[in-house]
């Protein structure tokens, strides 16, 4: 575990409301549209890493997907979204606190259906953190399994949350998935920050070959 990232992570979630982040969504609308597209059953698990207080997270529950697992670095970003979710509706998900670049417990998972990354991967910036990351996403993802990325885009900023980040397009992301995986769907998306700012992502759905 990187307790610096740690630290970094949960003095941003501490200092807040959810709802004013730079990344927070009322709706994540542009995830559920590639989510739309995957062929999955609704007790198959999916994994969101670096949920934070997503609300992709509610958008799954309410879609009655039955084997949810939220990981973050930051136990306070899992605890504030468990408190939005409310006891009965947290009991349905499975919580884990873990370094997607330190993986201590994500790496155990197998057969994951759909892997959800919004607004993580940027921030891995050194190369071995990277391998480490699709290393993990390869191991855990099912045969013909999905997975879902969005990152800043190419034409995005260089920081968030006062960290750089690493931009990417969609053939950067191919690359590190390139052989067992293929692109289904990938499209730029522009989000606008609760502060009215836009961050231009891009957003991909890949699938692993069966
Ligand atoms: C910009 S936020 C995005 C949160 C969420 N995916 C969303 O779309 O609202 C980045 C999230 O990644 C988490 N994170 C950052 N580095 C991480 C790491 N190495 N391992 C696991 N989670 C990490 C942070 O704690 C934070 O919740």
């Amino acid at each position: 575990m990187n307790n610096k990232t740690k630290e970094h992570w949960n003095d941003i979630y501490n200092t807040g409301e959810v709802s004013i982040l730079g990344w927070y969504e009322e709706k994540p609308t542009p995830c559920l549209r590639l989510l739309g597209k995957c062929d999955v059953d609704k007790d198959e698990p999916i994994l969101d890493v670096g949920a934070g207080a997503s609300t992709f997270i509610d958008s799954l529950l309410n879609k009655k997907f039955t084997n949810i697992i939220a990981v973050d670095i930051s136990e306070i970003a899992l605890n504030k979204l468990q408190e939005r979710l409310g006891k009965e509706k947290a009991s349905k998900v499975k919580w884990i606190i873990d370094d997607v670049t330190y993986p201590k417990h994500i790496n155990k998972l197998e057969d994951i259906a759909v892997w959800h990354d919004r607004a993580v991967l940027h921030f891995l910036l050194e190369e071995e953190q990277i391998q480490t990351y699709f290393s993990i996403l390869k191991q855990v993802v099912r045969k013909g399994g999905y997975v879902i990325i969005a990152t800043f885009s190419i034409k995005g900023a260089r920081k968030c949350s006062g960290l750089n980040v690493k931009n990417y397009d969609s053939n950067m992301l191919a690359e590190y998935l390139v052989e067992e995986f293929h692109l289904i769907d990938a499209f730029d998306y522009t989000y606008r920050m609760p502060s009215g700012d836009v961050r231009p992502y891009i957003y991909t759905l890949f699938q692993r070959e069966n």
